[in-house]
């Protein structure tokens, strides 16, 4: 019961979210989503920054008051430093160097996706416990798709990554399509389960090795839903839950195929996945029905964004005594190799 108390703040992207953990124990994980990006389609970034500058207090109290502990009971704060929207980045950042300033604790800077990766060795995360070191990790979400082998916490190799959009971002795309409202992964997931995933015919991208492509496919539900549309206006309508299960099945096998491709090169047993499109359920069950693998998915609140992966980032650091110092700049791109 004695493990330091960490204060954790995410802001890189539209979710303002704060967590409060002993040791990798979750006492409060809040997130304040910002709605207002829906009708534009995407994210804002001058409204997102505007956001988090009204969220981050009210987070900011009710994470501590859930955790039932006060500001002066935390041994360090740490923050996320990159990669993300810049201004965002900035509002979280400044607001923790200035908190760790008023209470003379460390302040800890984490890279997002690294948090992603080993929100699995939050407490209670994944019902089949923490991964074994070597895992291999699919990161899905919006901004990125990373293809890593995780020797440690701090040993992660990037084995492929997107060479256009993110799995997240193509599902979003095609949803605008589909006249979805942002960000649409969720929604897709949800028309999926009524649709048939054999119905339409998406392009699948030709790429070597673990390397992703995704731009290709939304182009190809484009130009479909085009042809189609000038027999039938009301063609969208009519086969909604079918075009949103066969584009997902496109993406998700696309995503399964590499994972097991390197699983056997690399001689791995152990997979997991993380970030936002790990949420799908979809691609849970395609995991779960594996059945020569050990498979490691998270609880969906360390799924999508959240400070509760950073947190545990923070707490690793803490052990290793890496502080950050105050004039520590964001990191609009920040590589996962460079940590
Ligand atoms: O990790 P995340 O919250 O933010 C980034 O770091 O990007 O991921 C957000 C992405 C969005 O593209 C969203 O559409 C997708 O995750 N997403 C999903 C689901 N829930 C969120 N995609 C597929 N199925 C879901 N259930
Ligand atoms: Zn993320």
């Amino acid at each position: 019961m004695n493990s330091e108390l960490i204060l954790a703040i995410e802001s890189s992207c539209d979710d303002t979210a704060v967590a409060v953990l002993r040791g990798t124990k979750v006492l409060s994980n809040i997130t304040a989503s910002q709605a207002i990006h829906a009708d534009y389609g995407g994210v804002v970034p001058e409204l997102a920054s505007r956001s988090h500058q009204q969220n981050i207090v009210p987070v900011l109290l009710k994470a501590l008051s859930q955790a039932n502990i006060r500001q002066n009971d935390l041994n360090a704060i740490a923050v996320t430093r990159g990669p993300g929207l810049l201004g965002s980045l900035l509002v979280g950042l400044s607001f923790a160097k200035s908190l760790s300033l008023s209470l003379t604790i460390p302040l800890i800077e984490v890279n997002h996706l690294q948090a992603h990766i080993l929100a699995h060795f939050i407490e209670g995360a994944n019902e089949n416990g923490a991964p074994e070191f070597p895992f291999l990790c699919l990161t899905v979400s919006g901004g990125h798709t990373l293809l890593v082998i995780v020797r440690d916490f701090f040993d992660i190799e990037i084995i492929g990554s997107t060479l256009d959009d993110a799995a997240g971002e193509a599902l979003d795309k095609i949803g605008k399509l589909l006249g979805l409202d942002y960000p649409a992964g969720a929604e897709i997931d949800r028309l999926a389960r009524c649709g048939n995933p054999l119905a339409f015919r998406y392009n699948r991208p030709k790429i070597e090795g673990f390397n992703f492509s995704f731009s290709g496919i939304k182009t190809s539900v484009l130009y479909s839903l085009n042809k189609e549309k000038q027999n039938n206006p009301d063609f969208i309508q009519q086969n909604l839950y079918d075009i949103c299960a066969s584009a997902q099945q496109t993406i998700l096998d696309t995503l399964m195929d590499k994972l097991i491709q390197a699983a056997e090169h690399y001689k791995i047993k152990n997979l997991a996945i993380a970030g936002g499109v790990s949420a799908n359920s979809k691609l849970r069950e395609m995991l779960n029905n594996l059945t020569d693998y050990q498979v490691f998915i998270p609880e969906f609140s360390y799924t999508t964004d959240n400070a509760a992966m950073i947190g545990l980032v923070g707490y690793l650091k803490f052990k290793r005594k890496e502080f950050a110092s105050l004039d520590l700049s964001a990191q609009a791109k920040y590589p996962l190799n460079t940590i």
